[in-house]
């Protein structure tokens, strides 16, 4: 044995008894994350934790979660191997996607714009005009959506049923092998764990004021109050109604929305209504992305929309004045969790 080869023996072992953390004098070992499903009803929120609202066949489990956010930034799950389910969801975009509409496999283009996932596990329907009725159904939709992932279900199983790591994974968390009901459920486990409750607006819901000074307060009461007639829609709390409405943004020849859906006159130019969380981080905004800035939005509204017969009566001309407008968009910018949108659990 040769003394170099010797040496490396030593500091292997030095090394070895470092990453134990035998020795004071190493470098610290990485904090372990904290979990990503916990037991906390944030303030304001539906009295259900995310796990309360998993369905009886899905609780919500740690095993689940980690096993689904693995999935969710695994690009092996679309057929080119180049899209993952975060290539249009970006932690840093409250899980949207920067540009109006996304680019799936082969850089083909979808037709809407990829919304932020954000308290999800308090939704009651999910797409845009409301499609899916769970996560577990929505999920499984853009792996084989050929403007997106273009992968069949089973192809995706294959490809991870190959690799150690998962099949412990899938074991750990439904206690069998990967297939295709487990893989969708995991990934609406990871989805249900993204939850954002820790802006200066849900601070100031707790009566913690230090971020949400007076423009904040002034445009909280006219998003509150019928002057904007915001909460009409976006009620204070999960700041989604769970409906479907027209808000102005249809005209003619454009993306009928909810009315696909149920075949009803009355639902043309109707979409589900978002929770507004982490808002100023998710531009571009509505279905179609038209619209760039939150001033932008604030301006559709205070117009009464692009004036089309079927919008709602209740999106109508307000006659804002510059400070108002100001303070609205104030407001909006109160919703946004910084800790969240770089909250190392959602990390790869
Ligand atoms: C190519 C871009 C793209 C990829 C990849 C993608 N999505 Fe999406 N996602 C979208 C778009 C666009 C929508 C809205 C489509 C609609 O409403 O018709 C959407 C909608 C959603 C919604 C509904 C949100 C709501 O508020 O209703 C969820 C949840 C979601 N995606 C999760 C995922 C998961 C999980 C994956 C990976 C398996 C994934 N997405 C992959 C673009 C993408
Ligand atoms: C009649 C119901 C209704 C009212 C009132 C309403 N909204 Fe909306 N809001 C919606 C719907 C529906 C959408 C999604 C529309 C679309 O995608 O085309 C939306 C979308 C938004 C968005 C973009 C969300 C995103 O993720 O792209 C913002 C911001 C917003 N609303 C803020 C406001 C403000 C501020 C007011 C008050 C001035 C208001 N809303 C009043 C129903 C409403």
């Amino acid at each position: 044995m040769t003394s170099s080869s010797n040496r490396g023996g030593a500091i292997g072992l030095a090394a070895l008894l470092l990453a134990g953390g035998c020795s004071d004098d190493g470098p610290a070992a990485p904090a372990p994350l904290p979990p990503l499903v916990t037991d906390a009803i944030p303030a304001g929120f539906p009295a259900r934790t995310a796990a309360a609202r998993a369905p009886a066949d899905n609780a919500l489990t740690e095993a689940r979660a980690q096993l689904g956010k693995r999935l969710f930034f695994d690009k092996r799950l679309s057929r080119t191997g180049e899209v993952a389910c975060a290539s249009c969801h970006r932690q840093e975009y409250a899980f949207a996607d920067p540009d109006p509409v996304s680019r799936g496999v082969d850089g083909r283009l979808g037709q809407r714009n990829a919304p932020a996932l954000v308290n999800l596990a308090w939704g009651e329907s999910f797409f845009w005009d409301g499609r899916a009725a769970t996560l577990e159904e929505q999920v499984g939709k853009p792996i084989e959506n050929p403007d997106e992932m273009d992968l069949p279900l089973a192809e995706a199983v294959a490809r991870v049923a190959g690799e150690d790591v998962y099949v412990k994974a899938f074991k750990d968390a439904y206690g069998g092998p990967p297939g295709e009901e487990p893989l969708r459920h995991a990934l609406a486990s990871f989805v249900r764990s993204i939850v954002s409750a820790d802006s200066p607006f849900d601070r100031h819901r707790r009566g913690d004021d230090t971020s949400f000074g007076d423009a904040e307060r002034r445009g909280e009461a006219l998003f509150l109050t019928e002057r904007a007639g915001c909460f009409h829609c976006h009620p204070s709390g999960m700041l989604t109604n769970e409906g479907f409405f027209n808000n102005g943004t249809y005209l003619d020849g454009g993306d009928v929305g909810r009315q696909v859906i149920t075949g009803r006159t009355g639902d043309l130019g109707k979409f589900k209504v978002p929770g507004l969380r982490n808002i100023a981080a998710s531009a571009p905004y509505m279905h179609d992305g038209s619209l760039a800035t939150l001033e932008e939005v604030v301006d559709h509204y205070d117009r009464g929309g692009l004036g089309h017969f079927s919008t709602d009566p209740q999106i109508d001309e307000l006659g804002l004045s510059p400070d108002e407008k100001a303070d609205l968009v104030a407001f909006l910018r109160s919703l946004t969790d910084p800790a969240f949108l770089d909250d190392p659990r959602y990390r790869p």
